[in-house]
């Protein structure tokens, strides 16, 4: 059956402040397929009906569509290439910092750089804005509680070091905790902050359709001074990254030209 895609985005559009025009369409259109049958609707039209009257259902289409699997220290080998760029770079440039991790799923990242920051004395000019689209996932980086499989890559002696066990559960510490602030961003359609030293912004460009992605490389290379870093995700190589004024300075990491 032939489903009316047009009217669906129309309605998220309206109805969910989400614009989904900026996402690959194939990919796109199997998600929400796939999601229309797993709610039990046979049409679009009917399938906004059970997402309109049922905020379960709403939450279930919004964390599949939006894909927000995540992980501390994502490629570990890219946030070491990140740490000893901060190190060697950054600071002897900046002696305090404004860092901004977008597309920040539940706030892994952000933590995973809050972690760098203090082993590093590093000091911020505000704190690390860490944004998503996904008002949900951002309420659980906001409490930043987590089970043992999602820090499963987290080294022990950070866990122990930051984190509180609580019911077999684990909250990162207040110490962490209050140097992130979390915002609602969408990459798409917001207005991008200014004067950043350091944006992170991974493992979401992929979804995107490639003029939106060429967009968002030049906002996020016009929200970075002169100097600072881009760190991309580890799928995300920027092809002629001199036309967003950025070099590439290791595989996934580029810095804004002076
Ligand atoms: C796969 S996760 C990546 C999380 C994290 N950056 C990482 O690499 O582990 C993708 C995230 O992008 C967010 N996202 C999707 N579309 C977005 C948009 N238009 N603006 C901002 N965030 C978006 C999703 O909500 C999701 O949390």
């Amino acid at each position: 059956m032939e489903l009316n895609y047009e009217f669906f985005y129309q309605w998220t559009t309206k109805n969910l402040k989400l614009n989904l025009d900026g996402y690959k369409e194939t990919q796109l259109q199997r998600r929400i397929a796939t999601s229309m049958k797993n709610a039990g609707a046979e049409t679009l039209e009917e399938y906004a009906d059970v997402i309109k009257a049922n905020p379960e259902a709403k939450q279930k289409f919004l964390d599949y569509i939006t894909i927000n699997v995540t992980d501390f220290f994502r490629n570990k080998d890219i946030f070491e290439e990140f740490e000893e760029q901060l190190i060697s770079e950054l600071l002897p440039k900046f002696p305090s910092l404004k860092i901004w991790s977008a597309a920040c799923s539940t706030g892994a990242e952000a933590y995973s750089i809050a972690m760098i920051l203090a082993k590093h004395q590093v000091k911020l000019q505000n704190k690390i804005l860490a944004t998503d689209i996904d008002e949900t996932i951002l309420q659980k980086a906001r409490v930043g509680v987590y089970n043992e499989y999602e820090l499963k890559n987290l080294e022990y002696n950070l866990r122990d070091k930051y984190f509180q066990e609580k019911d077999g559960k684990y909250e990162v510490n207040k110490s962490i905790k209050h140097t992130v602030e979390f915002k609602r961003h969408d990459l798409i359609s917001d207005d991008y902050p200014k004067n950043y030293h350091v944006i992170v912004c991974r493992n979401v460009m992929i979804y995107f359709k490639n003029e939106v992605k060429n967009d968002i490389y030049r906002k996020i290379s016009d929200s970075l001074v002169p100097g600072g870093l881009y760190f991309a995700g580890a799928t995300e190589t920027i092809y002629n990254p001199t036309q967003y004024n950025l070099t590439k300075v290791t595989s996934f990491i580029y810095q804004k030209d002076a």
